[in-house]
């Protein structure tokens, strides 16, 4: 029922927002490879002539296998659009990312394109961020400094900020920019202001960057269990 509510607002989007000559980002996680399925076959079936700019190496390697034309930002530092995935969405269109651990280049390419679309399944809707997200706001930090912004995030705002530990290897999980994450699961009663949340988080010296999505995305489709879409 979730794969297939991810497959048809992948599907959707890429239908409605797919135009010709177009440079476009590919994001990462299990929805986006929906969304690059239905381009490969768009671009397959119309011969559209488009430029795909990867978030990570997931990604990197979806665009390489479907047969697309793969850039990077320094020839195309201005994309036309960017599709990705989320783990919640609450009702401002603020955005969690990076349970995949791949939010530092997902933000870097999002900021580059003039429209960001998030395709998404039912349970990544939401009334307020945490309402079904439980894994806490991923931060991506500089490994050497990790304790430290640790222990100021847990003092500056409170709740728990958790070293994510990789699955198939002892340690740390290390991303494709050879940092480490923290999980910061914040305290229901931390202020909902997530763009000043945000500022105090960067601020931080070793913070790379954080997995708030903030006033970035112009439209998010959700696929329901119903087999509907809707959009927001
Ligand atoms: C990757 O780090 C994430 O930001 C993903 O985009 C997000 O976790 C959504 O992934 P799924 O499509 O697998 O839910």
């Amino acid at each position: 029922m979730v794969e297939q509510a991810k497959k048809l607002a992948a599907t959707r989007a890429i239908d409605e927002y797919v135009q010709d000559k177009s440079v476009v980002g590919i994001g990462s996680g299990s929805t986006i490879v929906y969304a690059v399925e239905r381009l490969s076959e768009r671009v397959k079936k119309e011969g559209l002539k488009l430029v795909c700019v990867p978030t990570s190496f997931q990604a990197k390697q979806l665009i390489r296998q479907h047969g697309l034309v793969l850039s990077d930002l320094e020839e195309n530092a201005s994309l036309d659009i960017a599709f990705d995935g989320a783990d919640e969405v609450d009702t401002n269109l603020t955005l969690i990312k990076g349970g995949g651990g791949c939010l530092t280049q997902e933000k870097i390419v999002a900021s580059a394109a003039k429209t960001l679309i998030i395709v998404a399944d039912y349970t990544k809707r939401a009334s307020f961020l945490g309402e079904q997200w439980q894994k806490g706001i991923p931060i991506e930090v500089i490994p050497m400094s990790y304790k430290l912004v640790q222990k100021t995030i847990e003092s500056r705002l409170g709740g728990s900020a958790e070293l994510r530990m990789a699955k198939a290897k002892a340690g740390p999980l290390v991303t494709d920019n050879s940092n480490f994450i923290l999980d910061w699961k914040f305290a229901p009663s931390v202020s909902n202001d997530w763009k000043e949340i945000n500022t105090t988080i960067k601020l931080i010296p070793g913070v790379v960057e954080t997995g708030l999505f903030i006033g970035m995305t112009s439209k998010v489709y959700f696929g329901n269990q119903d087999g509907t879409v809707s959009t927001l």
